[in-house]
């Protein structure tokens, strides 16, 4: 088992890492908290595969756990969702000297995380990600957030959890699209910060097919390019857990990924997905401002083809997207932010690129023309 030390100003967390580690959560957890009564928040596709694994290891770990099952999904990342679990809290009379454990996705880890911040004014909450995109990305750093119907992850706070632990195993029940919407995270963080990093992936997925690279790697492997995500995301933290300055690298391919997203109103791409689409679209931009070399250029999209990710949906016009992006939450007055590569491991902030080139990269992403 891998231990990583996220710091933050006023708090420092484990994350731990490892195979088959799901067994241990309960005294790996009591390491960190006292002995209480835990709600076990998770999902329909989690909870039967790894609940009862959860569950006994923390009474093993001397808490007194309880299990609560969603039906999963954006929908659930609601002020709704928060709210049965307030309630759900209150009837089995959970205090504040109780805790929280997320078992799931980023969908559980941010809900469960939100109502964790709130409840009772804050109490401790652990996450275990069961998708690559939690490992990775959601799990660390402490975004906790709900949806509104104005737009997504709209109301949250700063929570850090009281730690993590991830296992590599439960990735094997992981619907093969989920694994490659993670992976595309993965190829994030060479991208933004780990040119080595980017280099194995490039070997990696371009000697395996990508509906089965997951089954042909190795997990020790896989291990190594988590806990090498986690490394990097807990250093971008540390420096900034706010999102000030440093933090808002992690938006590579967001801005473009955003705005794909909300033009087909959520509900074609998976998050992952949507940007990887929108990593290899702001490349583009970038090779087009001259920032980016034309041979990094190439091989940031030729990784991002490899990802078997879903053609651009019929119909969705140039102005569907240009007008997303007009609402883009990144905006400085009326400026559009894209966070752009200068190279593979290196990106920076870039405002206002000319309008034109943001539609023509549009137009080539939406013909099929980049890849
Ligand atoms: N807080 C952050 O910093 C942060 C960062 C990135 C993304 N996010 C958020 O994360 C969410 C997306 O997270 P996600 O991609 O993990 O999606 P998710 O939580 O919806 O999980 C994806 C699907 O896989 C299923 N699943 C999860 N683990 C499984 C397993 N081991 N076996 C079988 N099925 C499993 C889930 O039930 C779900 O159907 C979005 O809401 C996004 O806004 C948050």
């Amino acid at each position: 088992m891998f231990k990583i030390k996220v710091r933050t100003d006023k708090k420092s967390y484990p994350v731990y890492l490892g195979q088959g580690i799901m067994e241990s959560i309960g005294p790996v957890m009591s390491r960190c908290l006292p002995a209480r009564p835990v709600l076990v928040v998770s999902d329909r596709n989690v909870a039967p595969h790894y609940a009862e694994k959860c569950l006994k290891s923390l009474q093993l770990g001397g808490f007194k756990p309880f299990l609560e099952v969603l039906e999963g999904g954006e929908e659930d990342k609601s002020l709704m969702a928060a709210s049965g679990l307030y309630e759900r809290l209150l009837k089995t009379g959970l205090d504040r000297h109780s805790a929280i454990v997320a078992l799931g996705g980023g969908v559980i880890g941010d809900l469960a995380g939100f109502v964790a911040a709130t409840y009772l004014r804050g109490v401790p909450y652990v996450q275990v990600p069961t998708t690559l995109l939690a490992m990775v990305d959601s799990s660390i750093g402490g975004k906790v957030a709900v949806n509104h119907p104005l737009g997504k992850n709209l109301i949250g706070a700063f929570y850090q959890p009281a730690l993590v632990v991830g296992d590599v195993d439960a990735l094997k029940t992981l619907p093969g699209r989920e694994l490659n919407a993670g992976l595309a995270e993965l190829v994030k963080y060479g991208i933004i910060r780990d040119k080595k990093l980017f280099e194995q992936l490039e070997s990696l997925i371009q000697s395996v097919p990508p509906e089965d690279w997951l089954l042909k790697i190795d997990s020790r492997q896989l291990l190594k390019f988590i806990i090498r995500a986690v490394l990097i995301k807990g250093e971008i933290v540390y420096f900034d857990e706010k999102e000030k300055n440093l933090r808002r690298i992690l938006n590579f391919g967001h801005t473009f990924g955003h705005a794909l997203e909300s033009a087909t109103r959520y509900a074609y791409y998976l998050h992952g997905e949507a940007v990887a689409c929108g990593m290899a679209m702001e490349a583009r931009l970038a090779a087009l401002q001259e920032i980016l070399d034309r041979v990094s250029q190439q091989r940031i999209i030729s990784l991002i083809k490899q990802l078997d990710l879903p053609r651009p949906p019929a119909g969705l016009s140039v102005n569907a997207v240009m007008k997303a992006l007009s609402y883009d939450k990144k905006k400085e007055g009326e400026e559009l932010i894209f966070v752009l590569p200068a190279g593979i491991g290196k990106v920076l902030m870039y405002k206002a690129p000319s309008s034109s080139l943001v539609e023509k990269v549009v137009e080539e992403y939406l013909r099929g023309d980049l890849f």
